[in-house]
């Protein structure tokens, strides 16, 4: 069995997880006295988002020296410390590679600045149109012109994020070298798992050519490029492809299933898994991040079982996942915690950790941690939504019109420190948080949850099942019940086995009618729910937010 399969990935933002000093920033300290409790959860690998030296305008993933700590996280002898002691409880650590561009802040950038054109060779740098006007006419995913002034030059650089993020040149093989050798930097210090950011736009066109102006059309002018694969089994070959077992996933923004094969069949020798984010995209009012609409479930369900469906017979790899550190929390997302905070949270992980492909728990997760629900803009940081709503004010929305998205999408959602305990900043910090933490850390946090609750047990069993049941990991996957208006139903089916996972996405009542899959319910049982169910037989009736579990042994 592939060790990137069984495994079972916790997603660690570390500015937000613990601070140890009292300066209000989570660091690395913090991690490693929180190491037992991420042991006692049970999972495998941790990922760490960008801890590297950063300017921090895009909290980190504007990186400055890719092989430093900043100061703020701690020190590289802390990085050392939290290998060792997390391999000592069987935990191993994934770091993330931001590849696509550097800070402007980077030494590679300012040397290039001051007039070094080895370094100028790195990003792409273009003079403007006869014209006068810009390079050409993309736009920054974070909003605005997609190219900014490179110093006093008359040329501009491109920076597909934000205006500190430059990207960087692919196709000079320098860029690639240097970049390899990070990879093999932190091998060396025993990483075992590398993210790699935004991974499927680094292959742009070495002559950039404007779009019609259509965002998904300009898109695909640098997402997905057949080049992109060529690099991606690059750097496998240089670094990870070249060492034993480490396990690599790729973010890929806007892809397809046909891309996601070809990036994860084993035979490509590119990446163990990816993300995608289509699954995520159910409550934007046509395509629009900043215009909510409620979640569309028939929508959700195709495209669920279309990336299974399509990843399985390509036999390529899923990292399956609800919730990240740009996403707002999945169960104030698709159910309602308020009401249900155990069947909600519950319910949404047992529908990932079932299906084909590696499960990802994003901190706070496991004890059901909410959106923040901030109302003033002021409780904001991350510049993503403080550029959208300076846009929908531009717009003419008001403030509580602008706001609305802001509460409903915004990337602090997630971002928001981790609950700890039920003292001042739910004992994330003795200081002043750098950002607010959820008013409702007295009601959720870890402390009263290892007491009381039972979201972090039903995480434990989740993690543990997979560990003892092959199924989970290698069964075949096929959905069942298609039509059904709010429950999404799947099989998976491995050796004389068949499991039916049954989720409810709702509140209320409802039936499900299994009779078409002629089950032998004699031989079957519940595996786990976490609701209750009177009898197994064709007939179900499940409650609110409900999932059950019904392991067939033929
Ligand atoms: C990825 C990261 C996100 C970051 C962006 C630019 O999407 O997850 O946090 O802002 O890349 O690096
Ligand atoms: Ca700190």
């Amino acid at each position: 069995m592939s060790s990137f399969k069984n495994k079972v990935i916790y997603q660690v933002y570390p500015k937000s997880f613990k601070d140890s000093n009292g300066d209000g920033i989570g660091d690395l300290p913090g991690i490693i006295e929180k190491i037992p409790y991420l042991a006692q959860l049970g999972i495998d690998m941790i990922w760490l988002n960008p801890f590297y030296k950063s300017p921090q305008n895009d909290n980190g993933y504007d990186v400055a020296d890719y092989k430093s700590v900043d100061p703020m996280f701690g020190t590289m002898e802390d990085f050392e410390e939290l290998v060792r002691v997390a391999k000592k409880h069987g935990i191993e650590l994934m770091l993330d590679m931001v590849f696509n561009h550097t800070s402007t802040e980077h030494e590679w950038f300012q040397k290039a600045l001051a007039g070094d054109t080895y370094y100028q060779d790195f990003y792409y740098i273009r003079p403007p149109k006869a014209d006068g006007s810009l390079p050409t006419n993309w736009q920054s995913k974070f909003g605005g012109d997609a190219w900014a002034p490179f110093g006093d030059t008359g040329n501009y650089y491109l920076h597909l994020y934000d205006v500190t993020q430059a990207d960087l040149d692919w196709h000079n093989p320098n860029v690639q070298r240097e970049l390899f050798d990070v990879v093999n930097f932190w091998l060396d210090k025993g990483v075992k798992g590398f993210r790699f950011d935004v991974l499927n736009v680094i292959g742009k066109d070495e002559v950039l050519v404007d779009s019609t102006g259509n965002a998904s059309q300009e898109k695909s002018l640098y997402t997905d490029t057949p080049i992109v694969h060529e690099y991606i089994h690059a750097i496998n070959q240089a670094s990870f492809g070249v060492a034993k077992d480490i396990v690599t996933v790729g973010e890929m923004s806007s892809t397809t299933i046909q891309n996601g094969i070809l990036y994860t069949n084993p035979e490509r020798e590119e990446l163990s898994m990816i993300f995608s984010f289509h699954h995520l995209k159910v409550d934007y009012k046509d395509g629009d991040k900043w215009a909510n609409q409620d979640m569309d479930f028939a929508q959700l369900k195709e495209i669920m079982d279309e990336w299974q469906v399509g990843m399985q017979e390509g036999n390529g790899w899923n990292a399956v996942f609800w919730n990240n550190h740009d996403q707002p929390r999945i169960n104030s997302r698709f159910a309602n915690p308020e009401k249900y905070p155990f069947e909600s949270t519950t319910m949404l992980a047992t529908t990932i950790h079932f299906l084909r492909g590696t499960p990802y728990i994003y901190q706070g997760e496991e004890i059901g941690m909410t959106n923040p629900n901030f109302d003033s803009i002021e409780d904001y940081v991350d510049i993503e939504s403080l550029n959208a709503y300076q846009e929908l004010r531009a717009k003419g929305l008001n403030n509580g019109e602008a706001m609305e998205p802001i509460k409903a999408k915004s990337r602090d959602n997630s971002r928001t420190p981790m609950q700890w305990n039920a003292e001042p900043h739910a004992g994330f910090t003795t200081g002043h948080p750098w950002i607010k933490v959820a008013a409702n850390y007295p009601l959720i946090n870890v402390e009263q949850e290892l007491q009381n609750g039972r979201t972090f047990k039903y995480y434990q069993e989740l993690i543990r099942l997979r560990k003892k049941l092959p199924i989970i990991v290698e069964g075949s996957y096929r959905m069942i019940a298609k039509e059904h208006p709010s429950i999404f139903a799947y099989e998976r089916v491995w050796d004389n086995q068949q499991l039916i996972v049954l989720n409810h996405f709702y509140e209320g009542e409802t039936v499900i009618d299994l009779s078409e899959e002629n089950i032998d319910w004699a031989k079957a049982k519940v595996l786990l729910t976490n609701g209750e169910i009177s009898k197994l037989q064709d007939t179900l009736t499940l409650k609110s937010y409900q999932s059950l579990v019904i392991l067939i042994e033929k």
